[in-house]
């Protein structure tokens, strides 16, 4: 008999620059000195109990078992009547709508389906930090163009300038994470405008597209027909309902594109949840929940920062999404990730540095906070950082 000498074969990795995250270091720095941990983006607060009453009993129903690869209907129906209802764009949910395991499963698996080996994607950094290493996963090149520094408006010359004709798609994000800004209904024209002339492929991931204040809309590609006729629109039930952890998302996107999107799909994750997709389709017969979403973060929005108007942070703007930046350097040299470790550790409120959203690291002097908190937790936070 031969003796059998165990060993693990070593591995090349396709991800070599991947390491351990920012947001996984920072949370972990603040669950270790017991800060306030704004860094991570979701809530510290429970969702709708009609939600998850309407889930319970879907499971009660016995709706346990694999539910159709696209999604059940009635869920699939209730997205594209409120993409119709708010957009007037009308998806059909047969052939145009399909149900993922949240966004991040969503925008993967768009990335696996169209992006072949030596094609190049776009993306306007700094950006979520899932984009780059998808495209690399599909042999693809990530081209970064940068949003305006201090403003994070979109460069339409640069955009356009990085069009060439290795590009499959652009990858943009608005409400965007993290600079909490906001496309306008120009910027959306003007991306079609650019688009026009080319076969290039719209990913556009709306993820906070419930999360847009001061009275303004948010500008989703199904509004624009030009757009719409290229766009994979990516969305997050998470995001809109508290229940990040549930991690169910969709896509729309014309029927072509679809048919593609579920092909990779179908061998990616098959299918999703069952009782958590009829239960938000019960909970979606009501519109108030996303409708009364904007008013709901706005609050904290303003409360975050008239509590943070007294320090020496500078705020940006926050146009939508559930973040507010700052600009840290009336209060130290400290580079952003420096800064943030300093902040969790001495003042005790975690922040993600903004660096981190792009690959070459660049830092402007701005950390980003979470503002999707209970008060208590916002102001514990404000109190600590009244010192700064
Ligand atoms: C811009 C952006 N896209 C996608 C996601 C992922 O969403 P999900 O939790 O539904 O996968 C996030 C979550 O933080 C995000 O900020």
């Amino acid at each position: 008999m031969t003796q059998v000498i165990p060993h693990t074969p070593l591995l090349r990795s396709k991800l070599p620059a991947v390491g351990t995250t920012i947001f996984t270091v920072m949370s972990a720095l603040a669950a270790e000195r017991g800060a306030v941990n704004l860094g991570q983006g979701f809530p510290d607060f429970d969702c709708d109990p009609t939600l998850v009453n309407a889930v319970t009993e879907a499971m009660q129903r016995g709706l346990n078992q694999y539910p159709p690869m696209p999604g059940v209907p009635v869920l699939r129906e209730a997205v594209a009547a409120k993409l119709a209802k708010l957009h007037g764009h009308h998806y059909n949910p047969n052939t145009e709508i399909t149900i993922t395991a949240g966004a991040t499963q969503a925008i993967i698996t768009i990335i696996l389906a169209v992006v072949h080996p030596g094609d190049e994607v776009i993306v306007l950094e700094p950006c979520y930090d899932s984009y780059v290493p998808n495209i690399e996963l599909a042999g693809g090149t990530a081209v970064r163009v940068p949003l305006t520094p201090g403003t994070f408006r979109p460069d339409f010359d640069k955009i356009a300038a990085a069009i060439t004709p290795k590009t499959r798609a652009i990858l943009i994000n608005s409400p965007h994470n993290p600079s909490a800004t906001v496309w306008t209904e120009a910027d959306m024209r003007k991306l079609q405008d650019i688009l026009a002339p080319t076969d290039v492929l719209l990913i556009s991931d709306e993820v906070y597209e419930h999360m847009v204040f001061d009275g303004k809309l948010h500008y989703s590609a199904a509004r624009f027909a030009g757009l719409a006729a290229r766009a994979f629109i990516v969305s997050s039930f998470g995001k809109t309902f508290h229940v990040t952890g549930w991690k169910v998302g969709y896509v729309a996107a014309p029927a072509a594109l679809s048919a593609e999107f579920r092909k990779v799909h179908q061998f990616n994750v098959f299918t999703v949840n069952t009782p958590v997709q009829y239960g938000l389709a019960t909970y979606m017969a009501d519109d108030r929940p996303y409708l009364d979403l904007p008013a709901f973060y706005q609050r904290k929005r303003e409360l975050f920062r008239s509590g943070l108007a007294g320090t020496r942070f500078k705020l940006l703007p926050s146009e939508g999404t559930y973040f507010q930046c700052v600009d840290i350097s009336h209060i130290s040299d400290l580079n952003e990730a420096d800064f943030c470790k300093w902040l969790t550790t001495e003042i005790g409120v975690a922040a993600i540095p903004l660096s981190a959203f792009y690959g070459n690291g660049f830092d402007q002097r701005v950390v980003r906070f979470c503002f999707a908190k209970k008060d208590e937790t916002l102001m514990a936070a404000l109190q600590r950082l009244a010192k700064l």
